[in-house]
């Protein structure tokens, strides 16, 4: 049997080298796009690579979502059944100060894939990486009927990317899928995000290698999962015989300050008698709460999450600790 080609936008990311881990296991060829950078920017997919002249069924090409020619080419010369774009500029506090670059990347870098598609071979199945950020303000339980209220330009960037995702199915036939996916972390989590810098920080102040963690807003809530459960939710959106829209989420949700009581638990520290507040992490507007109900991706893909908070956060201490 043929095994089918996936070309992954963000490869380097979080969610692109678990993904690159997910269908390689399923016997794809997998390809990955990648920026040009001054310093290594690889580091989570190093284990996959190979010398191209060795058998292999990953590889990577140079691109960039804000370049359409780049897009084009890689589509044209790799021929996927599959996209993922999982590429953005993802930091939301970052997104207020650069908010022009931020929506270049993740609104009109989606438009940019969805012309390519539509010009090179509209049957090619697309995902879209859509965010919990897009509900914002929206009241919690969140799902599918919830109307958007984003609160920074990383969540109304998405939220371009969604409808455009959505008008291309509509207007072209084009098997386009959001994922609508809340938080999710790993040990692969970037080490600006809130969970990361918490994991960080405990296991060296326990080594006597750090004094104290400055943080910001510590009442906020989030629905935090796991991001090597919620790529395979990505794979089974587009193995559907009809593209739609689906939430992702645990349905449970925690406070950053539960957050630090358990990470600091592991550590048996007090996390109280360790963090300070400041003022640079808040940010000018907040989504303060965030809990999804993703019972339409039970339903529809047999997806559920199988890792819990306290899972999680156990599994990313214990990474972490061996590095
Ligand atoms: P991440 O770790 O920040 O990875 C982002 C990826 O996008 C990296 O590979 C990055 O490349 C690439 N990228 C950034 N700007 C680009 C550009 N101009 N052209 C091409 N590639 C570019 O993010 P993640 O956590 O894996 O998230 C994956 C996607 O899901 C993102 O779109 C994010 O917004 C979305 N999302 C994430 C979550 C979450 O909780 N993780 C939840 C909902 C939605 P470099 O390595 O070169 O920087
Ligand atoms: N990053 C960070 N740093 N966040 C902090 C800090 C800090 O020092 N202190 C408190 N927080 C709070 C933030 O204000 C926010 O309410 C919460 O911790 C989570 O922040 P992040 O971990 O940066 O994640 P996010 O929720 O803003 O965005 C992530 O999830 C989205 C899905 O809801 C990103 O992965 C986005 O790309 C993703 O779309």
């Amino acid at each position: 049997m043929q095994s089918h080609r996936a070309l992954i936008f963000g490869v380097t990311g979080q969610d692109g080298s678990y993904l690159s881990d997910f269908l390689l296991s399923k016997n794809y060829e997998v390809h990955g796009v990648i920026r040009r950078s001054s310093s290594f920017n690889t580091g989570r997919i190093d284990g996959l690579y190979k010398d191209p002249h060795e058998e292999t069924k990953f590889f990577l090409h140079f691109g960039d979502l804000s370049d359409s020619s780049s897009i084009r080419n890689v589509i044209a010369k790799v021929k996927p059944d599959e996209i993922y774009n999982l590429a953005a500029q993802s930091h939301v506090r970052v997104s207020f100060d650069i908010p022009e670059y931020t929506c270049d990347v993740n609104a009109l870098g989606t438009l940019r894939i969805l012309e390519a598609i539509k010009d090179i071979n509209p049957k090619i199945r697309f995902y879209q990486a859509s965010s919990s950020e897009m509900f914002g303000k929206s009241p919690a339980p969140q799902n599918e009927n919830t109307p958007f209220y984003p609160r920074s330009p990383y969540g109304a960037s998405k939220v371009f990317a969604y409808w455009i995702t959505k008008n291309y199915r509509e207007a072209y036939e084009i098997f386009a899928c959001n994922g609508i996916l809340f938080n999710h972390e790993s040990p692969r989590r970037g080490s600006t995000f809130v969970t990361k810098k918490i994991i960080e920080a405990v296991i060296k102040i326990k080594q006597g290698k750090q004094k104290y963690l400055y943080l910001g807003n510590l009442d906020a809530k989030r629905d935090w999962g796991s991001a090597k459960d919620y790529v395979e939710a990505m794979w089974l959106m587009l193995q559907q015989d009809m593209a739609d829209d689906y939430v992702i989420a645990t349905g449970e949700n925690h406070s950053v300050k539960e957050f630090l009581d358990e990470a600091f638990k592991l550590a048996n520290l007090d996390w109280k008698e360790y963090v300070k507040i400041d003022k640079r992490y808040f940010r000018p507007a907040e989504v303060d709460m965030l809990c999804g109900d993703s019972t339409k991706a039970l339903d529809k893909l047999s997806w559920k999450p199988k890792t819990g908070f306290k899972q999680l956060i156990k599994e990313m201490y214990e990474a972490g600790r061996k590095n």
